[in-house]
């Protein structure tokens, strides 16, 4: 079983438009959708926006539908600078960047007994790396930082950059990293630019979220062809 999730609604459309829909299950205040993609069978799901809505997700996906691994679709800000509005990049980590225990002389993003960076599948990885090659489709990889803001400050977008070497923000990767790491199941995490993460980022992510979200479909849904291929 494959666990396949967004954060938002327009995230998760474009992918249920592909798959074959079996069933519906409500469940925990949320539609988790029981499909068919060719052979492989998936569950899927938006949590909502933020890391508590995306852990609980996360671990609905794993402990009650027993996906084997959870691939992230989506759409972030931009902190690299030759990241463009509708460029696609995959996580090698995920963090998360407003946890502040620094007080007690710990690193920003760290907690005892958990650490900073949560690291993506390599296998899936290549696998997306392969799919770009194959469709010419340029795909950027680097970490990707989480929190529980909407980033729209150049200052605050920059002070993430140099603390985290992140490439891209969001609000959920670094908590279903977590949850994936304590649960060991394979993560893959998958985004389109939808802004610059700095002043006017909210006008931007409100023209740009719909189409970001295809474009972040549609190469999701040619990694379940390839994973279809080599089934
Ligand atoms: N998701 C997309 N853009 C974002 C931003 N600027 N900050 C946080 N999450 C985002």
């Amino acid at each position: 079983m494959i666990g396949i999730m967004c954060a938002m609604r327009e995230e998760l459309e474009p992918i249920l438009e592909k798959v074959e829909i079996k069933n519906v299950i409500e469940y925990a205040k949320n539609n988790y959708y029981m499909a068919q993609f060719g052979k492989l069978d998936l569950v899927l799901a938006y949590s909502k926006i933020g890391k508590v809505n995306a852990s609980t997700t996360a671990s609905i996906l794993i402990e009650k539908f027993k996906a084997q691994k959870i691939l992230f679709s989506g759409v972030a800000g931009a902190i690299e600078k030759d990241l463009k509005i509708g460029d696609l990049i995959i996580a090698t980590k995920t963090t998360q960047h407003d946890v502040d225990l620094t007080v007690f002389g710990y690193e920003p993003g760290f907690i005892p007994e958990s650490k900073i960076f949560f690291e993506c599948d390599k296998h899936l990885n290549d696998l997306a790396k392969t799919v770009a090659k194959k469709l010419g489709i340029k795909l950027k990889e680097g970490i990707i930082a989480s929190g529980d803001q909407f980033i729209h400050n150049k200052e605050k977008k920059e002070w993430i950059a140099k603390t985290f070497k992140a490439s891209a923000i969001e609000m959920e990767g670094g908590a279903v990293g977590c949850v994936t790491w304590t649960l060991d199941v394979p993560f893959f995490m998958l985004r389109a630019i939808s802004d610059t993460a700095q002043e006017g980022a909210g006008v931007d992510f409100d023209e740009f979220l719909e189409k970001s979200s295809e474009v972040s479909a549609k190469f999701l849904i040619e990694m379940l062809r390839q994973m279809e291929n080599e089934k």
